[in-house]
């Protein structure tokens, strides 16, 4: 059984039985969460790309937790840099086994500079294997074809995916993107946190249908699978 909580924009915490993981943890930025980053018990943090929304609190929760830093690898060099204890550098379609469970990235299509304006090399998504389930993170990007390839290649349980629109796909290409992913599970994500990105989930629900079940999480709220 896994369980995840959803922390609003695109951060996760993911709970297996042999660990617990954090995704993009954007917490202290986030108009949403009330969460202190300092509450934040891991001993991984994945990170999609280098923007603040998705970076964030990265560097104070892994130097907390002495925990590892995995993503792209100029990523990770940069999160080193400012401090973080330890990371795990890897690259776009390389997987690696963890503890707490197998992790691969994929293509995101997106942008991804750093807060000092140096390179953050690609933006990525995740495929995530723990306990059994497998779990799709696909970080800011567009629809592409390359989810109709990880739908073909993977039994996905759960995909997370954006559906704000404006920075990635909307909601109209994030249900085309669960036609292509064919998850059992999705949950909307990266929405209602800017200005800029305001969606009703539920017309993303609809426009869904019966393609996939979806669920609509509010922020601090816990799923079990
Ligand atoms: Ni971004
Ligand atoms: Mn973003």
């Amino acid at each position: 059984m896994i369980k995840f909580t959803y922390f609003g924009h695109s951060c996760f915490l993911i709970e297996g039985s042999k660990g617990r993981i954090i995704i993009d943890p954007f917490l202290r930025g986030n108009p949403h969460v009330k969460v202190n980053p300092n509450e934040i018990v891991v001993s991984s943090i994945l990170v999609t790309h280098a923007h603040a929304d998705h970076l964030g609190d990265t560097v104070e929760i892994a130097q907390k937790n002495k925990a590892q830093v995995i993503g792209v690898y100029e990523l990770v060099q940069y999160c080193l840099k400012q401090g973080a204890p330890n990371g795990h550098a890897m690259n776009l379609g390389g997987s690696y086994r963890f503890d707490f469970g197998e992790v691969q990235l994929t293509p995101a299509f997106h942008s991804s500079g750093c807060p000092d304006g140096s390179y953050g090399g690609a933006p990525c998504g995740f495929i995530i294997k723990m306990d059994g389930k497998t779990l799709y993170h696909a970080g800011d990007t567009s629809l592409s074809l390359e989810m109709k390839l990880i739908g073909e290649l993977h039994n996905i349980d759960v995909a997370f995916l954006p559906i704000g629109d404006n920075y990635t796909m909307g909601p109209a290409d994030a249900a085309n993107a669960v036609e292509f992913l064919k998850p059992k599970l999705v949950v909307p994500m990266h929405y209602n946190t800017l200005p800029e990105i305001q969606q009703d989930p539920e017309d993303f629900a609809d426009k869904v249908g019966d393609l996939a079940r979806v669920k609509i999480m509010g922020f601090g709220e816990t799923y079990e699978m």
